[in-house]
């Protein structure tokens, strides 16, 4: 804990959003905002605004906030970290806390900037940025700090990144904005090109979860999937197979791969040779898609294998951070 108040490590995602203090997580919710259209008032957050979402009337509104890892409405995510930060330190907050966020490889500086200053006006006291890489490899305890080389991939739900790191720094990274939600999104599409159905993003989601893969599976899983006819208009159900789900993801898989294969294509040789000997670390969300590091070790040549909390680690990571601040002032992004 810091002298005057909590230290807190915040993972700001896309989909989820996690909070550790004391090297635990504290907060782990959906990235998600209910808002009252009418009276411009936000009616829940989080877990309780996702079981709103698609069930109420019109002038409630459920929206995300964020879009392919940074801030979409700046006022919704600021005032939904505030909550967050305030169910995680009790509302009175006579000692405000410090905290270290996220964001993705590759954003804009104006895209960083306000994170940190929609975290800032959360009611933190102090804020540091961590590039999610950095913050996963630390959460994950990779020797970063050697000149050893590390690989570490992170499968979001909005954005892919790819980055090796050494002397706790990124020394070649790739990013694109494509990653889970996408992945939902061909889903839905493949459905409705193959069956004329329309389903939601939550239920496409839901199959990917439950029966998706990376790689054809022989033992397939199957699901029945409620849908809107596209001609009638009227409810139907299929049933959707593991290598249909996985035929839809094939797309998105191949975005996700290039960023993966650009970093290996530009990482030195000396790094690469500690990269092949000790394979790339995955995380994020994205890595519990069965098959996921078989695919990629078959795709890249890199032996992948996963964290062993791959949606904790981040968040923990940045938590950790804030202890390690005079070594690691250089290598985070500056507002
Ligand atoms: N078992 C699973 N199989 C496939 N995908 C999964 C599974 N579990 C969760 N996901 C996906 O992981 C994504 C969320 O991952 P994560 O929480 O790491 O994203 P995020 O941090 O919110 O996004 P980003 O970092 O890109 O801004 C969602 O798209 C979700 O559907
Ligand atoms: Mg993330």
């Amino acid at each position: 804990m810091g002298l005057l108040g909590k230290d807190l490590g915040i993972d700001l995602g896309t989909v989820n959003t996690l909070v550790s203090d004391g090297g635990e997580i504290v907060l782990h919710e959906p990235t998600m905002v209910a808002v009252d259209v009418e009276e411009l008032k936000i009616v829940e957050v989080g877990q309780a605004a996702r079981e709103m979402d698609g069930r109420v009337p019109d002038i409630i509104e459920v929206i995300r906030p964020m879009r392919e890892g940074v801030i979409a409405d700046f006022e919704i995510t600021m005032r939904m970290l505030r909550i967050f930060v305030e169910k995680v330190c009790g509302p009175a907050r006579l000692f405000k806390p410090r905290a270290m966020i996220t964001v993705p490889y590759g954003v804009t500086s104006v895209e960083s900037r306000a994170v940190h200053e929609a975290a800032l006006q959360a009611g933190n006291r102090e804020v540091y940025l961590i590039q999610e890489p950095l913050a996963a490899a630390i959460g994950v305890g990779l020797p970063i700090a050697t000149p050893s080389g590390n690989l570490v991939v992170i499968l979001g739900g909005g954005v892919t990144q790819a980055a090796v790191l050494a002397m706790s720094g990124i020394v070649v990274a790739d990013s694109v904005r494509v990653g889970g939600m996408k992945m939902d999104e061909a889903i839905a599409s493949y459905v409705r090109k193959k069956y004329g159905l329309v389903i939601s993003q939550r239920t496409a989601e839901e199959a990917k979860i439950r029966i998706g893969a990376a790689i054809p599976q022989d033992e397939e899983r199957t699901m029945e999937v409620q849908g809107q006819d596209q001609v009638t208009g009227l409810p139907r159900p299929i049933t959707l197979s593991t290598n249909e789900v996985v035929e839809a993801l094939q797309g998105t898989l191949l975005l996700e791969l290039a960023a993966i294969k650009n970093v290996l294509e530009h990482t030195p040789p000396e790094l690469a040779s500690d990269i092949i000997d000790r394979g790339m670390l995955v995380c994020g969300g994205g890595s519990l898609l069965t098959g996921i590091d078989k695919w990629l070790t078959r795709e890249t040549g890199v032996p992948a294998y996963l964290a062993e909390d791959p949606v904790d680690s981040i968040a923990i990571g940045s938590n950790r951070g804030l202890s390690m601040l005079e070594r690691l002032r250089r290598n985070l992004p500056t507002v």
